[in-house]
């Protein structure tokens, strides 16, 4: 089924999360949704806050964001119902390769999503999974959507949650945190690519050899632009079946499948397709060279994963957090939003850590959410004197209380 790519690497919960794929019961796309959020949120936070807007506020939205992109009731219908978030296709922002659900995917990475069984509003009466694009660096790849229809983030956002699956149309506010989250998205981080899209010392000699042909006129330069992330921001014809919008060559050492329909399964046949498509006329060293290039531009160095107990800790202090941008903002519908959205995630987590095997870490996890929900009932009483005391009451125990994280 469903295994998350840094789950995966996270010890315990490999077990759970390696099971063959098959449509998921509800407490599977749980699963997936927590693990999600369980995982290190590294990639997040470290885009420039948007200039002009108050960072104390936009900090908020995106914090509100992130939780609502791992929440269900974002969802309506089938998707709902199955647990399923933008995080189950989009984990932190990224893609799930190995998302996989019987008779809406062809391969893992791939899912139909114009289809009745997600939404009667997209049915197009024809099985065509398309490979889940990864959302990172999405602020600088406009337009979206596979083929290019959309302008914005948010209007693809409303497409997702309304027109794919019927959920209802998000509120002013929680768009805005939707969109503030996916514009904190960065490629992942490419010791071997600097700022201008040049490839650095750190690159092999192969890889420099192929940098040169990629730049070639009439090579893969013009649709791919190394200065402006690989994109063009157009659609073509690249003999894939119709117009489709230029992706980024960043990050696609963990973004397999290739192409619209996820048809390139590495990324030297797609650099094969490419040559033969642009008959450019390559000995086999030129081509192996360019693939070296193609593989180091998506390259992504060692990320730091955390332990489960680590991103338990994380997580409850971002949200402590979040309460504390929500005291010193003041602002009552963001403050409703943000809580709705705090105990909708405390749904989720119970419902991970409800088998007996879990007793001891449930017990701590209620304490942290009751002592959690004390804070939240001071900010909405505007209490701020009594919300701080009960946040730094909470955060040292998020920092201190012993969590006896059973494995299975
Ligand atoms: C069932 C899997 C699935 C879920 C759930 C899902 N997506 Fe997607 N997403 C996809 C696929 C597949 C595409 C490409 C579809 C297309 O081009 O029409 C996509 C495309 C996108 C894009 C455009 C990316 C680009 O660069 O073109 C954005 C933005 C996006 N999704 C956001 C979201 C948000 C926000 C949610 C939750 C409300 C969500 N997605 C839920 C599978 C999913
Ligand atoms: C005319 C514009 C154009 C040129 C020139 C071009 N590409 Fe692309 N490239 C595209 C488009 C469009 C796609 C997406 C096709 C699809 O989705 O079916 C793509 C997809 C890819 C992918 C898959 C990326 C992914 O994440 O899915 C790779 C790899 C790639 N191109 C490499 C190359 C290389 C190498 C060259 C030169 C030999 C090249 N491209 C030349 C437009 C171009």
């Amino acid at each position: 089924m469903v295994r998350h790519d840094d789950a995966g690497r996270n010890g315990q919960r490999q077990s759970v999360l390696t099971k063959r794929p098959r449509i998921m019961p509800r407490w599977r796309g749980t699963v997936v949704g927590l693990a999600a959020l369980l995982c290190c949120l590294v990639v997040a936070n470290t885009a420039p806050a948007n200039e002009g807007a108050n960072p104390e506020r936009q900090a908020v939205l995106e914090m509100i964001g992130t939780i609502a992109f791992e929440s269900p009731d974002l969802l309506g219908g089938t998707a709902a119902a199955l647990g399923m978030s933008c995080s189950s296709c989009h984990p932190r922002g990224g893609t799930q390769t190995r998302l996989f659900i019987n008779t809406l995917s062809d391969k893992p990475g791939n899912v139909d999503v114009t289809n009745g069984v997600f939404s009667p509003l997209t049915e197009d009466n024809i099985i065509n999974p398309v490979n889940i694009p990864s959302l990172f660096g999405a602020r600088h790849t406009a337009p979206f959507g596979r083929r290019g229809n959309f302008e914005t983030i948010a209007d693809f956002t409303i497409h997702a949650v309304v027109t794919e699956f019927i959920g209802q149309h998000p509120s002013e506010l929680m768009l805005e945190a939707l969109v503030a989250f996916q514009n904190t998205l960065d490629f992942p981080a490419n010791s071997m690519l600097d700022s201008n899209g040049t490839l650095t010392d750190a690159a092999s000699d192969s890889a420099r050899r192929g940098e040169a042909i990629f730049r070639r006129p009439g090579a893969c330069a013009t649709c791919h632009k190394p200065n402006d992330f690989f994109v063009d921001h157009k659609t073509h014809d690249v003999g894939t079946g119709g117009e489709f919008e230029t992706p980024s060559l960043r990050g696609t050492a963990i973004s397999a499948p290739y192409a619209h329909d996820g048809r390139f399964d590495t990324v030297s046949e797609a650099v094969d397709h490419f040559v033969g498509f642009l008959r450019l006329d390559l000995s086999d060293e030129e081509k192996t060279d360019l693939v070296a290039y193609v593989e180091a531009v998506g390259a992504t160095d060692a990320r730091t994963v955390l332990t489960e107990e680590q991103a338990l800790r994380k997580r409850f202090a971002d949200l402590g957090g979040l309460l504390r941008g929500l005291i010193a903002l003041d602002d009552r519908p963001l403050a409703d939003l943000a809580i709705g959205e705090i105990n909708r995630s405390f749904k989720a987590i119970q419902m991970y850590y409800r088998d007996p095997p879990h007793r001891a870490t449930r017990a701590v996890l209620a304490e942290w959410m009751e002592a959690l929900r004390v804070v939240e009932r001071h900010v909405l009483a505007g209490e701020a004197e009594n919300a701080l005391d009960a946040l730094t009451a909470y955060e040292k125990r998020v920092q201190e209380d012993a969590l006896a994280l059973s494995s299975y």
